[in-house]
């Protein structure tokens, strides 16, 4: 290929190796540099696995600092090596934010099928009856976040031997809860403080060499992503930023990510909200509005309303269809295929 068109990409290729790397909820082998924090959480679960009663936590700090998804982790290495002796239970409480429904939760979890018209306290005790033949971890993740605190009070009653771990960014949250909560919970404070310049780049770095094919981003560019995330104090802007640069890349059919990208990138993440992905909640609405057509017809109003590209869109609805919530299919019709696009639910 002559050098003059070396750096465009084809529409057929993408700059993109595994984009998955750089989503929010990507759970990671291992979490580095909170191996302390990890282990001391594990010292608070293990009384669980002497048959004794283990000690309530709540974890503190800013978004986008490793809570979620250190606690997942430990999670994930107490289900592989004891589910038979402990309930590993996490639950957002974003999504789930009343007691009702985190009980609800609970029950699907320990697989308990028979919830159907039961209040509150039938649940409670049903799933009571089942936790206390073993123990539980539960942890409640954006704890804040809770409609009321009834949930807390229960599940100190009721279930014998657990371990609850709250996690949130309210420092104050402890304050919060009232007297007959707090008497019983006696939670150790775990405070998860921002990463080190270092850390960051680290961190960072094993995202995109996963996410990326080979050589794509210049070092400027990458430098000045790591600068911008670190002044953040939050990963998720490194892994807005890493994808956002790239899609402009690839709008611009361009091979690599360079400066010019990633400060174009800089200025839609001012703007944005971390706590929502802005273009696929405008995907989201279209097809909730729109369920039914073909994609092609989707991408009509989509590139109308968002001016983004073809590529953006492929891949937000491949990320939707894996997350199930949307379906694909494929039909034949007349002399050619098409994809029918249905919101699911
Ligand atoms: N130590 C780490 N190693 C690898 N990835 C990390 C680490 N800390 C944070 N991340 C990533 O940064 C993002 C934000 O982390 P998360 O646990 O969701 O933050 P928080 O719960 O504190 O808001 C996630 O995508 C997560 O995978
Ligand atoms: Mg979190």
């Amino acid at each position: 290929m002559g050098e003059l068109f070396e750096n465009i990409l084809s529409s057929d290729e993408s700059i993109f190796l595994n984009p998955q790397f750089l989503d929010f909820d990507y759970q990671p082998k291992l979490v580095p540099f909170r191996e302390s924090q990890q282990k001391y959480i594990a010292t608070c679960i293990k009384p669980l696995l002497q048959r004794r009663n283990g000690k309530n936590i709540i974890i503190l700090g800013k978004p986008g600092v490793g809570k979620t998804v250190s606690l997942r982790h430990v999670l994930n290495e107490l289900k592989e090596e004891y589910s038979n002796e402990v309930y590993c239970l996490y639950i957002n409480c974003w999504k789930r934010d009343t007691s009702f429904k985190i009980i609800s939760e609970i029950c699907q979890q320990i697989n308990y099928k028979w919830t159907h018209n039961k209040n509150f306290d039938e649940l409670m005790n049903s799933a009571s009856e089942i936790i206390n033949e073993k123990s539980a971890v539960i942890i409640l993740d954006e704890a804040d976040k809770l409609q009321d605190h009834n949930i807390i009070y229960n599940i100190l009653e009721d279930f014998h031997r657990r371990c609850i771990i709250l996690i949130t960014n309210d420092n104050d949250f402890v304050a919060k809860v009232d007297d007959r909560i707090r008497s019983r919970l006696i939670p150790d404070l775990i405070e998860f403080k921002p990463y080190n310049y270092d850390e960051t780049e680290s961190i960072l770095k094993q995202r995109t060499e996963y996410a990326f094919v080979p050589d794509v981003l210049e070092k400027e560019a990458f430098d000045s992503i790591i600068k911008k995330t670190f002044a953040c104090q939050d990963i998720r802007a490194g892994l807005f930023l890493f994808k956002q640069s790239g899609e402009i890349a690839e709008n611009n059919s361009s091979r690599k990510i360079n400066l010019e990208y990633v400060r174009q990138a800089i200025v839609s993440l001012d703007i944005a909200d971390l706590n929502t992905d802005k273009d696929t909640e405008a995907i989201i609405n279209i097809i909730k509005e729109n369920s039914g057509k073909t994609k092609g017809e989707i991408f009509k109003i989509y590139e109308s309303n968002e001016g983004k590209s073809y590529r953006t869109f492929q891949r937000k609805l491949k990320e939707l269809e894996d997350k199930k919530i949307i379906s694909l299919k494929d039909e034949i019709y007349e002399s050619g295929k098409r994809t029918i696009v249905n919101y699911a639910e």
